[in-house]
């Protein structure tokens, strides 16, 4: 009996010892256990309207310590915080800053919902990679992987959940203070890098070196009428799924977490309340789970579109369309509880917005650990290391075009007597900076005038200002500019704009080399020296005047920390430059819109323009001055062989081949462009067609076979619903090393 007692009372202890060693059970959204989509559902059940609403509302932040923390404004921040009225900010950054806000989040709210903190992390967080569009000009898209992956893990030890990049919008109008952000004029090529930027951005989001990706703008914002910033898009759903849209789904199709509605209209509908675009394109045909997030203010700029009478009426029309998270306009915070208790908006249409922001939260990890991307260690030893300014030198040397070089001006010779460095742009670290310089720091950066200074010897360099920081010119600038280059074997001078004139809201409807710099220029050619123009500018400006006056013009774009050391390298050619520029440089602004895609017209004009009655300008050419796909090399390079299969079916692939001969005294890279038209559709198809590309390298005199395969997709295009159309007939296929110097061939689709 004793021994039963015995037994009962040891059992008992047991129990009683495990239940206490048992923690009582959190809630199931705190428990990792489950799946994501269990503990979403168990939060949403918890949340009231007013908290769900919170999440997603996005603020933008800035700093919350320091002397901030009196700010009133920053104070009331904080407050809706605590009243978990804030789901994300936005330009709240380093471990610090988001550390101190994150901490309210979690522990003065009731449920303890991490924020996601948002950063423009455009082309580099702290080392400041070339702007997209130049990186874009290097065709290499595992090195263009690379660029946002470095970012993305420098912004990641800084606090950062999440960036707004990439860019994806296509643009063929160098007004446009923006088409420094996206990949060019082609369809095509803007999906390729659409989708390395997401995945180097993003990777598999599970380490902590990522952040999530987002696409915008979405969707056409890059037609914005005149180039004019935040203008009107008007544009057919021929063109808008045909040359539009591709890039965009590229990227939601590499798994991009967000999407960002842009700030125009399509189909007279705000892209931020348009059902066509939100929910029956990006939501149901492309079966896009992840989260919208408006751009900024742009709930509340339905009403300024016309579309919406009031906030609570744009707040409505822009979930009813299926967009979530509000930036900055404050209106779902206001308005949403209100619409759903007047049936206005339905509690489904909310638990799925707020379960999409839910989701990223989880799948951050935000929940296990809500400090996971704030540890300050991690981010002095993550910032602006020898590695990343490797990457970053990598990238700005392989974006840089070479787009004049008579007589062999470049490279310089190391042996040379002096270099005359003329221009303002070669000192101002500043102005080597564009809108986006996210936490970089233009004094942290290697100016042309540094880097030439190291690569030849600063006793070889003699710099002269030139002109002023407003590009304006004097006797006196000119005349100094002139004795620095009177004793110089070669001038080397920097013009164009300034950085700070790349970005948002930079729109230009000029974009002739400044009045004051042509006048260096010219003084400068009279010194029968060869004079080597360098281009420090986040678009294609027009360079006609320019091309007349100089020996050789090197676009050098935008390039960041690593600029100085970049172009030292090419100048000094220890790099051959490989760079092909993705935009077209106009002969005149009056030409733009000019793209290599474009349509035949009823009348074509021939290439010398002197048909009557053609489609053409009396005054200047057709063409641009230089073409999409362009770019020398020190070297050349010879095409011969194109072969191609004469019939392809739906069902069957074209194999095209090419040979390619590097006939000139350097090595170096070049990228063999393959283009297609197809001769008769039943929506008519451009004159040519990015299609495929190798980035090859060939030694002197070394030849190459370049082989491609023509796939149906690359036939087919859509209709004004999306569709696929795959349509029989005549093609041609062009190859070459820009898209105006081809060898072509036919081929029939039966
Ligand atoms: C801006 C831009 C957008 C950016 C956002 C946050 O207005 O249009 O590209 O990501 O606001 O800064």
């Amino acid at each position: 009996m004793l021994k039963k007692i015995a037994i009962v009372c040891l059992l008992a202890c047991s129990q009683f010892v495990f239940a206490q060693k048992k923690p009582a059970p959190g809630p199931a959204y705190k428990n990792a256990k489950l799946t994501i989509n269990q503990r979403i559902a168990d939060l949403l059940h918890r949340m009231t309207l007013e908290e769900k609403a919170g999440q997603l509302n996005q603020l933008n932040g800035g700093v919350f310590t320091g002397p901030a923390v009196n700010d009133a404004n920053q104070q009331a921040k904080v407050q809706m915080v605590r009243e978990s009225k804030v789901g994300s900010f936005l330009n709240v950054t380093g471990v610090k800053e988001t550390r101190n806000i994150q901490k309210v989040a979690v522990e003065e709210t009731r449920l303890g919902i991490p924020i996601l903190f948002a950063f423009d992390v455009i082309h580099g967080y702290k080392t400041i990679f070339p702007i997209p569009l130049a990186e874009a000009c290097s065709w290499d898209l595992p090195q263009i992987e690379k660029n946002a992956s470095v970012a993305a893990r420098e912004a990641a030890a800084a606090g950062l959940h999440w960036t707004f990049a990439p860019m994806c919008d296509i643009s063929n109008d160098p007004r446009w203070g923006r088409v420094m952000e996206g990949a060019g004029e082609d369809t095509w090529y803007g999906e390729k890098v659409a989708a390395a930027r997401v995945k180097g951005l993003q990777g598999d989001l599970d380490d902590a070196n990522h952040v999530l990706a987002c696409v915008k703008h979405y969707a056409a914002y890059g037609l914005s009428e005149a180039g004019r910033e935040y203008g009107n898009v008007d544009v057919s759903r021929s063109a808008l799924w045909n040359k539009y849209l591709p890039p965009y789904k590229a990227a939601v199709d590499a798994g991009a977490a967000t999407v960002m509605n842009s700030f125009n209209l399509v189909d007279g509908v705000p892209a931020t309340a348009n059902k066509y675009l939100v929910d029956d394109v990006l939501k149901k045909k492309w079966n896009f789970k992840g989260l919208v997030v408006s751009d900024w203010g742009s709930f509340g700029e339905i009403v300024t579109h016309g579309y919406a009478e009031d906030g609570k009426d744009a707040t409505r029309k822009a979930l009813e369309a299926g967009s979530m998270m509000d930036m900055e306009s404050k209106l779902i915070i206001q308005y949403l509880p209100q619409l759903v208790k007047e049936g206005k908006l339905t509690m489904k249409q909310v638990d799925e917005a707020v379960s999409r922001v839910l989701y990223y939260k989880f799948k951050l990890g935000l929940f296990e650990d809500p400090y996971r991307f704030s540890d300050e260690a991690r981010e002095s030893a993550s910032l602006f290391t020898t590695a990343n300014r490797t990457e970053a030198l990598k990238a700005a040397r392989s974006s840089m075009v070479l787009l004049k070089n008579d007589a062999n001006a470049l490279p310089l010779k190391k042996q040379l007597g002096k270099i005359a460095l003329i221009g303002h742009y070669a000192k101002s670290k500043e102005d080597m900076f564009d809108f986006w310089i996210a936490n970089g720091k233009a004094d942290e950066a290697v100016s042309v005038l540094e880097g030439l200074q190291s690569k030849f010897g600063a006793s070889k360099i003699t710099f002269a200002e030139g002109y002023n920081a407003d590009a304006t010119t004097n006797e006196k600038l000119i005349s100094d500019a002139v004795s620095a280059a009177s004793g110089a074997d070669a001038i080397v001078v920097v013009i164009g704009l300034s950085g700070k004139l790349s970005g948002e809201e930079r729109s230009l409807a000029n974009l002739n080399i400044a009045e004051g710099q042509v006048q260096v220029l010219k003084a400068l050619q009279k010194t029968g020296k060869p004079v080597i123009a360098l281009i420090n500018s986040g678009r294609p400006l027009v360079l006609t005047q320019v091309k007349d006056l100089t020996n050789a013009i090197l676009q050098c774009w935008i390039l960041g920390t690593e600029t100085g050391n970049a172009v030292a390298d090419v100048l000094a050619g220890d790099y051959n430059p490989s760079g092909k520029t993705v935009m077209s440089f106009p002969y005149a602004v009056g030409q733009i819109p000019v793209y290599y895609n474009h349509i035949n017209t009823g009348r074509p004009t021939p290439e010398k323009r002197d048909g009557p009655f053609t489609s053409r300008y009396r005054d200047i050419p057709n063409a641009p001055l230089y073409p999409f796909g362009f770019g020398l090399s020190y070297t050349t390079f010879e095409y011969a062989n194109l072969n191609c299969g004469k019939t392809v079916t739906k069902q069957t692939q074209l194999p095209v081949s090419i040979t390619v001969k590097n006939t000139g005294a350097y090595d170096g890279e070049e990228v063999v462009q393959l283009y297609i038209r197809d001769m008769t559709a039943s929506i008519v198809r451009p004159v040519k067609e990015l299609k495929g590309f190798r980035k090859i390298f060939l030694k002197a005199g070394e030849t190459k076979t370049v082989d491609f395969v023509l796939t149906p997709k690359d036939l087919s295009f859509f209709d004004g619903e999306g569709n696929v159309k795959l349509e029989t007939g005549k093609f041609k296929v062009f190859v070459g090393g820009d898209s105006k110097n081809t060898v072509e061939a036919s081929f029939e689709l039966k």
